[in-house]
């Protein structure tokens, strides 16, 4: 757990991840940990809480890095699964909240988890500037659409986009000395997400930047959305992807592929949440 992994030793997105969980310090006892476990923002006590996922029995978190908002939904006996990619998260969380009644913590990719998991639904799917973020929309979508019950809510945060930068961004995860590591991440303006989930047969779609404390920083994107009750209009809106990703008709902006202005960027915490 306190093995350090240099960038130069990074050979994957699954090693970025480990160094990043790595450089994470946890410090408060467990009980502080809870208190202001679960927020969207990256401000402390600041935003929305969990009641944007509704009131599940069954929850769901993409990338929990530390776990604690798995384990604050658990406190309040919902059944609440997490899962990362990277084993120093998942060893950290699993030993830190394993033994909370109804915390559950699985160490994997997301889609590969998501498509594994046929026949399991929850009633709330979400990510905190997770893996949402880093992952291609026109993979994650139909995979969370599918895993989620009628009715049930994906909601997602991460930093808004650059201007003029949109859809997959770049960065080098072992810096520009390093092995050539890749990372994406997908940025997209609240109007393009709203468009995207739509395509991919969500409903209730809100996409918004929410503000910081104080004016001059920088906000939260923070999207809902929810499956419909009833059978999806035509699977997914239409668009399928396997391998194929969907062009950004709705956006021109590129959905899915590698088609968007990336910006490549070295070393910088991907995240910049406390
Ligand atoms: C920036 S951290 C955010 C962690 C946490 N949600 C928080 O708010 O502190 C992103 C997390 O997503 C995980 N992650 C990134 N890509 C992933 C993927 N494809 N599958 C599963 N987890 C992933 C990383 O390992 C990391 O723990």
């Amino acid at each position: 757990m306190n093995r350090t992994i240099r960038p130069s030793e990074t050979t994957s997105p699954t090693g970025y991840w480990d160094r990043y969980g790595s450089g994470v310090t946890e410090e408060e006892p467990p009980e502080e940990a809870l208190k202001n476990a679960f927020g969207w923002c990256q401000y402390e006590s600041h935003g929305p809480g969990d009641e944007l996922l509704g009131q599940p029995a069954t929850a769901l978190e993409l990338g929990f890095g530390r776990g604690n908002a798995v384990a604050a939904l658990a406190t309040k006996g919902i059944n609440a699964t997490g899962v990362d990619l990277s084993p120093v998260q998942y060893e950290r969380a699993a030993a830190r909240w394993g033994h909370l009644p109804g915390a559950e913590f699985a160490c994997a990719d997301v889609c590969d988890y998501l498509a594994g998991a046929a026949g399991q639904r929850w009633d709330a799917i979400y990510s905190i500037w997770g893996a949402a973020w880093f992952t291609d929309p026109g993979r994650l979508l139909p995979l969370v659409f599918d895993r989620l019950e009628p009715g049930g809510r994906f909601v997602f945060s991460h930093a808004p986009p650059a201007p003029g930068a949109y859809g997959p961004q770049g960065m080098y995860g072992a810096g520009f000395t390093g092995r050539a590591v890749w990372l994406y991440r997908w940025a997209y303006e609240p109007e393009d997400w709203s468009g995207i989930l739509t395509r991919y047969g969500y409903v209730d779609v809100d996409a918004r930047i929410r503000p910081a404390p104080e004016p001059d920083l920088l906000g939260t994107l923070i999207a809902t959305a929810r499956r419909p009750t009833g059978p999806p209009r035509s699977g997914h809106g239409g668009l399928a992807f396997q391998g194929d990703p969907p062009v950004g008709e709705v956006l021109q902006r590129g959905v899915g592929g590698l088609a968007g202005h990336a910006g490549g960027q070295a070393e910088q915490d991907p995240c910049g949440k406390p």
